[in-house]
């Protein structure tokens, strides 16, 4: 059986938020990819992206990716745009569950506004329909990665963290029966 959990999704989605609380409940190991891009960079992530830029930034994600998806019994949140690179998808499903966590424009905006340190990709002046764009176009991404999807809209962390327990558990009885 899978024991890690690997949490994808917009930024904004509520991926860290929901990684803590479901490792506290599952008793698991949680990391944040970007805090160990930042650990291992010694820089901030805004500061890696001015100054190496994104595709940079996405090899040492596809690093990160590599050092902690063998790990077991590990939550892993991940960056908005890890799902985009197969080789990240292939290497967090080797051991683990990935879980998209799906949000509306209007709900990232609102869970976005005011960080500017982590979140680069997100400074243009009309940011909702920047938000809009980016999103249409990861879409497929995060549902061809998935295997499980988690609508985060208008509910709490917690109440995330429970229906992912929910699906989690049904996915197991599930590939009992088969
Ligand atoms: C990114 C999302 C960010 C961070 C970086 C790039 C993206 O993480 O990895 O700014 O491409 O969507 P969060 O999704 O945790 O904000």
């Amino acid at each position: 059986m899978k024991s890690n959990i690997a949490l994808i999704g917009f930024m904004g989605a509520g991926k860290t938020a929901v990684g803590k609380v479901l490792a506290e409940q599952l008793d698991k190991e949680f990391i944040e990819l970007d805090a160990l891009i930042e650990q291992k960079a010694g820089k901030a992530i805004s500061d890696i992206f001015r100054e190496h830029g994104e595709i940079y930034f996405r090899e040492l994600e596809i690093a990160a990716v590599k050092e902690v998806a063998h790990r077991q019994n590990t939550i892993i949140a991940c960056g908005g745009g890890a799902a985009l690179n197969k080789i990240n998808i292939d290497r967090l499903s080797e051991q683990g569950t990935v879980v998209y966590l799906v949000a509306k424009p209007d709900a990232i905006l609102r869970r976005t506004s005011g960080d500017k340190t982590k979140r680069p990709l997100l400074e243009s002046k009309d940011k909702l329909a920047q938000i809009k764009e980016m999103l249409e176009y990861r879409k497929p991404y995060y549902e061809r990665a998935a295997d499980i999807r988690i609508n985060t809209s208008s509910h709490s962390i917690e109440e995330v963290a429970n229906q992912i327990i929910k699906r989690l558990t049904k996915n197991e009885s599930d590939s009992d029966k088969k």
